[in-house]
């Protein structure tokens, strides 16, 4: 049977903490009794919000990005507006570090990491994500940055991040991802024109386990490990306990740059349905079917489930064409 949408009612603290991380509780505000509405996609007619590679950006996109980033992070936090910049980031820590049980199985928790449920739940996070923060600036066209860390030119930390007084700054990073020096650790880890993957080894990687309650990691797609789980740590502080912030589960979403890692992901994951040719992958309703709850713009509870979101033109979002250095790399 499909993972239903976790029961709110039903959250507590996260299981699966590494003992040196700190006392965090990422449930979500909830009030017992909130209406859950279905997820509708968009009005066809609403405007296609196009990504942007982070490190091409304009001067007047990045006003916005920080304009909405800025307001997001002053709503008022916690048990008052879902949409707040705290609250965005507790969503990611909840479904992943054990926050919830599977409704039915009360032994069994969510996770959406290390299995089938990667794609398509980082997909809708983000797709929220965006909503609110296009509708803090009033611009339905608003659309996340992505970390084109694929491409030479975006391989380093997106210089959007790096100025402290921005609300797109998080001062626990890593010191070296800052430092184009470092180019070759990135060339080497992740993919890159140097030594790409070929589109049946991009094929291979995208293929992810179905199992979400086994956390072993070599049962999932190497995108999830390399170089998703990579660039997380490559970002993370190094002297952390857990590389927080981007290194771990729970405190990752405190970066705004997890949100732009997350666009190329997504993006990649584009990129491979595309070559797939209309073969739109698992057709298995446990997959389809299975159920998350996000909040949305309007601060209602909306229960989307995977089918939902495999198409983004209907979700209206697309992504700036910028090539892919790699695809017809020859060895
Ligand atoms: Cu939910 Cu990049 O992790």
């Amino acid at each position: 049977a499909p993972i239903q949408a976790p029961d709110l009612g039903n959250c507590h603290p996260p299981d699966d903490l590494p003992d040196t991380a700190p006392d965090v509780n990422c449930c979500p505000t909830y009030r017992p009794g909130t209406a859950i509405v279905d997820f509708k996609p968009p009005p066809a007619s609403s405007p296609l919000r196009v990504r942007p590679a982070a490190h091409l950006v304009d001067k007047e996109y990045l006003a916005k990005y920080e304009k909405a980033v800025a307001l997001m992070k002053a709503l008022p936090d916690h048990d008052e507006d879902p949409r707040s910049f705290a609250q965005q980031w507790h969503v990611h820590c909840a479904y992943c570090d054990g926050a919830y049980d599977q409704v039915g199985f009360p032994d069994l928790e969510v996770e959406i990491h290390n299995c089938w449920l990667f794609f398509p739940w980082h997909r809708l996070y983000l797709y929220f994500h965006e909503r609110i923060l296009g509708k803090l600036i009033g611009d339905d066209t608003f659309a996340l940055p992505f970390w084109n860390w694929d491409a030479p030119g975006g391989m380093t930390l997106p210089a959007i991040y790096v100025r402290e007084s921005s609300p797109l700054y998080d001062e626990r990073r890593s010191r070296a991802t800052l430092l184009t020096s470092h180019r070759s650790r990135w060339t080497s880890t992740t993919m890159a024109p140097t030594r790409p993957p070929q589109p049946q080894e991009l094929s291979r990687s995208m293929t992810t386990s179905r199992s979400c309650t086994v956390r072993a990691i070599y049962l999932a797609g190497v995108i999830e490990s390399v170089p998703h789980g990579t660039v997380h740590v490559l970002t993370g502080d190094p002297r952390q306990p857990n590389t927080e912030d981007m290194g771990n589960f729970y405190y990752s979403a405190r970066d705004p740059v997890f949100f732009s890692h997350h666009g190329n992901i997504d993006r990649l994951w584009r990129v491979w349905n595309g070559l797939r040719r209309g073969n739109t992958g698992f057709t298995d309703p446990d997959w389809l079917d299975a159920g998350f709850l996000f909040y949305d713009e309007e601060a209602r509870l909306v229960r989307a489930r995977v089918r939902d979101c495999l198409d983004t033109a209907a979700l209206r979002y697309a992504y700036q064409d910028v090539g892919l250095p790699w695809l017809d790399f020859k060895p």
